[in-house]
């Protein structure tokens, strides 16, 4: 079976209790056995791991590979400024898939732009949860 990591953020362990306009009402743990559930309809066994501290997720990426075949990256805020997170997911030569969930492009002048997403398949913002199924299915159809 084909293995997925999906990585979450600064900020992202406290989902449930952010602004649900913005992302949604499930929890970093019910979003992950949401994403856990789609991965497996697929075929894909998926990893969970998130981290408030850049390092540590650069870390996680770089220990990825091979043991990984591809990345489902929200890095929260970092997104807008880690050129690091940007190398390291070059660097791992894994297929990523970026995923927001809520629309960056309509908020904030600075949250409109990913540094990361460039090093990305794709960008999925503001799907709430659905954002994660999209990315498992684009993942699962590039992996074949
Ligand atoms: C987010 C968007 C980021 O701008 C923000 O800092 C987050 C969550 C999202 O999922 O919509 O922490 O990545």
């Amino acid at each position: 079976m084909k293995k997925i990591l999906l990585l979450h953020g600064p900020n992202l362990n406290w989902l449930g209790k952010r602004e649900a306009s913005l992302y949604g009402g499930l929890t970093l743990k019910e979003l992950e056995q949401f994403t856990q559930a789609e991965a497996h309809k697929v075929g894909l066994a998926l990893q969970c791991y998130q981290s408030n501290h850049e390092g540590r997720l650069i870390d996680k990426i770089q220990a990825a590979s091979p043991s990984c075949h591809g990345l489902i990256c929200n890095f929260g805020a970092l997104s807008h400024s880690s050129y690091a997170l940007h190398d390291a997911l070059i660097d791992c030569q894994l297929p990523a898939v970026e995923v927001h969930l809520s629309q960056i492009k309509e908020r904030e002048v600075w949250r409109r732009h990913s540094v990361t997403a460039p090093a990305c398949l794709q960008l999925i913002s503001g799907k709430k949860e659905k954002g994660y199924t999209e990315a498992i299915s684009l993942l699962a159809e590039h992996l074949k």
